[in-house]
């Protein structure tokens, strides 16, 4: 832990986000030269990770974004917005946020499967991996977590906190849900006291 701020922690400082994003872009870059891949963004809490990760991959890409939803009992997933490039043929790797338990992951690999892609891998800043319900390959991921609440560098509450610098545990959960506008000051201040740049 990088920082203590009451109800909220820092656990992966920036510097440690752009560290790993620049080890990963380093094997990326290895695997990927020659192929030009297509790496789709799973909206939006991947975006931040893949502005990184990009950016960090020596050899010619194509970047594409798909969003998914999540609708009835059973956490069932279907796609909101498609890719604009056709997948058919190509390199595709997926970039993710997180990996919780992996159903939205494994519902979009079999999707992406019917494609006709040449190859298919999935890059996970996070694996939340002792929540796992279903077995699904991560060929690459960033860090793995425990079972706790996460906030910031895309991961979101609601749809808010997506724009924190860092990745941050939420310990008191109910309070954020009682009251989350007094604490939505709280994580920015906490947030601000912890940057160095
Ligand atoms: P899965 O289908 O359970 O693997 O869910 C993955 C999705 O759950 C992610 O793309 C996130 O949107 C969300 N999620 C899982 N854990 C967290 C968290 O700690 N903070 C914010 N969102 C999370």
């Amino acid at each position: 832990m990088t920082g203590n701020n009451g109800p909220f922690v820092e656990v992966i400082s920036a510097e440690a986000l752009a560290s790993r994003a620049r080890e990963l872009g380093k094997q990326l870059t290895e695997e990927y030269r020659d192929r030009e891949p297509v790496f789709v963004g799973v909206l939006h809490g991947s975006l931040p990770f893949l502005s990184d990760l990009i950016r960090q991959v020596e050899t010619p890409l194509d970047v594409d974004f798909l969003a998914l939803s999540r609708f009835g009992e059973g956490g069932k997933v279907r796609i909101a917005m498609d890719t604009e490039i056709s997948l058919e043929g190509r390199h595709v790797v997926i970039v993710e946020d997180i990996v919780d338990t992996g159903l939205t992951l494994s519902y979009l690999r079999r999707l992406l499967e019917t494609r006709d892609v040449a190859s298919l891998a999935t890059v996970t800043l996070l694996d939340k991996a002792p929540r796992r319900i279903v077995e699904v390959p991560l060929e690459y991921r960033g860090f793995e977590v425990g079972d706790e609440f996460l906030l910031g560098y895309g991961l979101d509450w609601e749809g808010q906190y997506r724009n924190l610098r860092s990745i941050w545990v939420v310990l008191d959960l109910a309070s954020l849900q009682s009251d989350s506008a007094s604490l939505g000051e709280k994580v920015f201040r906490a947030h601000g006291d912890n940057l160095t740049t």
